[in-house]
């Protein structure tokens, strides 16, 4: 029998600490009203080195808040899929301190790095799993720690990026619906217009230019913003399309929350009214692959979600990478 990936949970954890926009003022060059103006963020959350809000910490308290939500014990877990490009160390994988954490022995766990994507290309693989039978419950988190590897002097990332986690419980259940389809993209040859620039085997710790300061993202933020509308635009296009579906059919989009205007670009594109978007960016900034999965939490959270609804998930991100998903929401 066709088995369907349903989500059945969702969870997100946020570090206790807000970094507001006038608390920037003080470290670099820049102003509340240029940060809400061109991005929409007002404030976002920084983890701290001494509470536990590590990458994996931040993983942990999302998916077992998601666990509970679905009534899954984490032994019940076949696959664990997390997708950060701030893993704690280089490896092992996130997924395997989360099943450490978890105590979810039987799961295989392991990370995708796709940039913003991460949750998108994980929920993708997990879905891929389900449909062919080879898993039956799974784990998917969205983490970043990227206040680890940002530029404190670079006013123009600084102020747009943050920490946080998102997760969700995904389980094969013969009922159509859930997951309907995914479609993902990259374009490699654009890598450069978002990276990080070292911490890596290319450049050995013993070669390092003392100038280069590790793990330090670097971004190109207009050419990405052009590229984010553009991407996302056509990816979602690409989604409705496959489940003949238009944009008056979808209940609510969950997009990267990236830049405000990128989000009110792709509505305006699909003719989606910015009341069926889901946006939280004004309180938690850009957390990359956990953007998606936090958003789907509070809009679960809010109750904003109704068995039958369309869900339209679309994400960009370093790589390039970009994806859109549809969900027929049945919980
Ligand atoms: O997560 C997925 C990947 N990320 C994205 O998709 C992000 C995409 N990019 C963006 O969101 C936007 O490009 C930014 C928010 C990063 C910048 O907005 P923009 O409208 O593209 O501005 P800009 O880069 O063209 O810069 C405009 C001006 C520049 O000054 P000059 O050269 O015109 O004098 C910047 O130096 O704004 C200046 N600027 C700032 N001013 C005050 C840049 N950052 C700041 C700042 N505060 N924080």
């Amino acid at each position: 029998m066709a088995q369907h990936a349903h989500i059945v949970g969702t969870g997100s954890s946020m570090p206790e600490r807000i970094l507001f926009n006038k608390d920037l003022e003080e470290i670099v060059d820049t102003n509340d009203e240029w940060i809400v103006r061109r991005s929409g963020i007002r404030e976002r959350r920084i983890s701290s080195k001494v509470r536990e809000e590590s990458t994996t910490d931040l993983a942990t308290q999302a998916s077992a808040r998601a666990l509970e939500m679905a009534g899954v014990s984490p032994g019940e877990l076949d696959m664990i899929v997390v997708g950060t490009v701030t893993p704690d160390r280089q490896f092992p994988s996130t997924g395997c301190m989360v099943q450490e954490a978890l105590k979810a022995e039987k799961a295989a766990a392991f990370d995708v790095s796709a940039g913003c994507s991460g949750f998108l290309y994980a929920l993708t693989m997990v879905n891929n799993a389900i449909r062919c039978g080879t898993c039956g419950t799974a784990l998917v988190v969205g983490v970043e720690r990227l206040s680890s590897i940002i530029n404190w002097d670079d006013r123009g990332t600084c102020v747009l990026l943050a920490d946080g986690a998102g997760a969700a419980v995904v389980r094969s259940v013969p009922e159509e619906g859930g997951i309907l389809s995914s479609h993902l993209r990259s374009d490699g040859t654009l890598w450069e217009l978002l990276y990080s620039a070292d911490g890596s085997s290319r450049t050995p710790a013993i070669l390092h230019d003392i100038n280069i300061r590790p793990f330090h993202l670097r971004m190109d933020g207009n050419p990405l913003f052009r590229r984010a509308i553009g991407c996302m635009s056509e990816i979602a296009r690409e989604a409705l399309g496959h489940n003949s579906l238009s944009g008056e059919d979808i209940s609510l989009v969950v997009p990267h929350q990236a830049n405000i205007r990128i989000i009110q670009g792709l509505a305006n594109n699909l003719r989606i009214p910015m009341e069926k978007v889901y946006t939280n960016i004004e309180r938690y900034g850009n957390t990359s692959s956990a953007t998606i999965p936090i958003a789907l939490d509070e809009a679960n959270r809010k109750g904003l979600l109704k068995k039958g609804d369309h869900v339209l998930l679309v994400t960009f991100g370093a790589g390039l990478t970009w994806g859109a998903s549809i969900l027929e929401w049945s919980m």
